[in-house]
């Protein structure tokens, strides 16, 4: 028997060895791939709490040591040092640009940002009040239908400009979303203008006079953005893998991502914890929400509080809350108080032996709504402005997934637990 081997013993005796898989750094893992075919058994694991679904190089976690790095590089750093539109370089290239290699892709993204006119058309068949990410989902399907000819995945060149077109487009379709939303005209993008500074401009100004654009508010967009752009198999980046490895046109595998996003257990958190503080509304109602959260019996939850494998600070939310200090000086003083709410909240969760033994810690979306808030996007804009950032590990999944040489359509297996085969009874007599 090998020794890089994980032995198990089948109830009937039969001993199985399972090969052990190292990566570069974090727990060991038993591949099983081999055991249905060997051993007539599935595993079982709701949720994939215990299961690595693929090999990956782009991003890593230790959730006990509240670490994130990104192709190595620890978060935290990229956050001080870095922007965006690099971080996006190194997470779909896999290393940092060189100068040339930076100003190019920069320049690609800011020459990709126009839609295609017919795709504004579908704008007009929204309700005014439609969910932006309901609306993002669905433009960002539709792109689908309008490279779909051209998009041959076995081709890097292919491949390379389906990045360039997720991340340079979805800034201008969420744009375009909130302005249906609040009734104004659509602004076209600004080749003129970085990522932030224009996202900014085509969120905020109007044609009838100019829009100043705060360096702060484009520091705080570009920081949020950095620190979501990926959280390896997290639902939506799952989401797209499993939607791509079919072979399906790869526009239709994000629309999925963002749809898996939008869920209150996953990126629509960032709405839910603002809703979650305005309903405290005061310091003095905390102790009845946290005795709510407590509660078996009781739904509700501390949004914003809790993830799947960070059982210890989630480092984007210590991040987040520093630049929520730096915004609110400058940005957003009539929103210091549900700050100093959010705050209060943190401290007194910290301190509960609920919070305590389960490990529930601040997560990126507790602090996150109140920078997007203090910058004036509304609520229902929060998961779109999330989507944005992780569309960039969306794309570097999808294609380290399509060409990954043992990659398979994903087709989990299940534990039947309904009826044995019985007859078909004709309706009159059931
Ligand atoms: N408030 C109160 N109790 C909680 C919370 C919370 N926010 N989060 C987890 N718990 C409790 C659960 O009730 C459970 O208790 P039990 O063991 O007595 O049954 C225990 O802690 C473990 O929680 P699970 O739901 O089993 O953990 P899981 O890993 O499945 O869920 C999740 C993680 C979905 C993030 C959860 O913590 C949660 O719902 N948090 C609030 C929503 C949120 O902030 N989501 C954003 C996550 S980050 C992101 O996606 C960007």
């Amino acid at each position: 028997m090998s020794e890089d081997a994980y032995r198990l013993t089948s109830p009937d005796g039969l001993e199985m060895e399972l090969p052990i898989r190292k990566g570069t750094v974090g727990p060991d893992v038993i591949e099983i791939a081999r055991l249905y075919r060997e051993h007539k058994v599935f595993t079982y694991d709701p949720g994939f709490v215990s299961t690595g679904s693929c090999e990956s190089d782009i991003t890593y976690i230790d959730g006990e040591k509240g670490i994130l790095m990104y192709r190595g590089y620890p978060v935290e750093q990229l956050a001080e040092h870095s922007s965006f539109i690099e971080v996006a370089y190194l997470l779909i290239h896999g290393d940092l640009p060189k100068v040339d290699q930076l100003a190019a892709f920069d320049n690609t993204i800011r020459r990709h940002t126009m839609l295609n006119e017919g795709m504004l058309s579908f704008f007009k068949g929204f309700r005014y009040d439609a969910h932006p990410m309901a609306m993002l989902s669905a433009v960002v399907g539709s792109m689908s239908a309008y490279y779909h000819d051209e998009m041959d995945a076995t081709n890097p060149d292919h491949r390379d400009i389906f990045a360039h077109r997720i991340l340079a487009k979805l800034p201008t379709i969420a744009a375009a979303a909130f302005k249906l939303n609040i009734g104004q005209p659509f602004m076209y993008p600004r080749n003129d203008l970085n990522y932030t500074e224009n996202l900014l401009h085509m969120l905020f100004a109007v044609p009838a006079e100019p829009y100043e654009i705060d360096p702060v508010a484009a520091d705080a967009l570009d920081l949020l953005f950095i620190l979501h752009a990926d959280h390896e198999q997290n639902c939506s980046t799952s989401t797209v893998r499993m939607a791509g490895s079919s072979g399906a046109n790869p526009y239709s595998a994000i629309a999925a991502g963002v749809a898996a996003l939008w869920g209150p257990a996953h990126g629509g958190a960032n709405e839910a914890v603002l809703n979650m503080l305005e309903d405290i509304g005061d310091v003095s109602q905390i102790g009845k929400y946290i005795d709510k959260a407590k509660d078996r019996n009781d739904p509700f939850r501390l949004m914003g509080f809790g993830h799947r494998v960070y059982k210890n600070f989630d480092p984007r939310a210590t991040i987040i809350r520093g630049m929520c200090y730096k915004v609110l000086d400058r940005l957003g003083s009539q929103d210091t108080p549900l700050f100093d709410l959010a705050l209060e909240l943190e401290q007194i969760a910290l301190k509960d032996d609920y919070f305590i033994e389960k490990n529930l810690y601040p997560n990126v979306d507790f602090y996150s709504g109140i920078i997007y808030r203090a910058l004036g996007i509304p609520t229902s804009m929060f998961t779109v402005m999330f989507a944005l950032g992780r569309s960039v590990g969306w794309t570097a999944h999808w294609r380290e997934m399509i060409v990954d040489p043992t990659g398979r359509i994903s087709r989990p297996r299940q534990l039947y637990t309904g009826p044995l085969a019985r007859d078909y009874t004709q309706i009159e007599k059931r």
